[in-house]
């Protein structure tokens, strides 16, 4: 046994896990702790450095609430949610592709008639917004649910403003019949900056990065004997798509939006969701 040193840190801290530790919580505390280490040593972190480090965390667990998870986010604005997401949904080529799940997700929004508005609050352009959720193999996958939800045209979702929206504003599930087919009214959604106004928002103002995200529809596509599919589609032409505070944007998942005239909606979006069997 030798006491802590500079150069032998890792080895000590990691030297105290118990044999009989979960391995898994082994190899990942272990190769946190070397990474760690690593970073402290490479930038030669100063007192101040990691005090205000401590500060950046604790402040970020206090604004925490069922309302707000400014770890996420911290996570979102870092890369790491896109990371673990790309890790661990590796899909073969044509398949639709995952993107960040995000905070405004709400469970059981109203289950919709196909083809229904889901745009409660009058603003905004409208869209329709359609396609089919298929397999690998281009069949129709029956019993689909498509889960959506959007912003409203002033940048907000329906949960960031309870007293001002209308519960439900910008959301939906519809079910696919056998055609596969899914069809809803919405709006052209919006650019909007993410909550900025806590140390999140702080940070990437130190560090010269702005908060906004580009326009996009979040879908959230399930259906038995088939992987979740987590996406959105994004606007073509928004000028953050290659600027996506939280790295979201692939090239697969910018859509079209044809403009309309002389027909019920100002706009049409078509996409198909490609779903990959369990
Ligand atoms: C969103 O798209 O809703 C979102 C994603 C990550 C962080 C904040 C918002
Ligand atoms: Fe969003």
């Amino acid at each position: 046994m030798s006491y802590f040193s500079e150069t032998n840190s890792e080895q000590v801290v990691n030297g105290r896990m118990s044999p009989e530790a979960d391995p898994r919580m082994r190899e990942v505390m272990s190769c946190l702790v070397r990474h760690l280490h690593a970073f402290a040593r490479e930038c030669h972190l100063r007192p101040e450095e990691w005090e205000a480090g401590i500060d950046f965390l604790t402040r970020t667990g206090q604004i925490c609430s069922p309302e707000r998870q400014e770890f996420i986010l911290l996570s979102d604005v870092l890369g790491l949610s896109m990371l673990v997401d790309a890790i661990n949904n590796r899909r073969p080529e044509g398949a639709t592709e995952n993107t960040v799940f995000g905070p405004f997700h709400v469970e059981g929004a109203p289950l919709r008639r196909m083809g229904e508005r889901i745009t409660l609050d009058g603003k905004g352009e409208s869209c329709l917004f359609r396609g089919r959720v298929l397999d690998c193999g281009g069949n129709p996958i029956e019993g689909a649910c498509v889960d959506v939800w959007s912003d409203n045209a002033d940048g907000y979702y329906d949960v960031q403003q309870p007293d001002i929206q209308p519960k439900w504003n910008n959301r939906g599930r519809f079910i696919t019949g056998a055609d596969g087919r899914y069809a809803f009214v919405g709006i052209k959604p919006v650019s909007y900056p993410i909550p900025d106004d806590g140390p999140v928002g702080q940070l990437l103002s130190r560090i010269g990065r702005h908060p906004w995200r580009p326009a996009h529809m979040h879908y959230l596509v399930t259906a038995p004997g088939y992987q979740k599919l987590i996406t959105h589609t994004f606007v073509d032409g928004d000028e953050y798509l290659e600027s996506d505070a939280v790295f979201g944007v692939k090239n697969t998942l910018i859509a079209d939006y044809e403009k309309l005239s002389g027909q019920p909606t100002e706009w049409r979006s078509d996409f198909d969701f490609i779903l990959v069997e369990n």
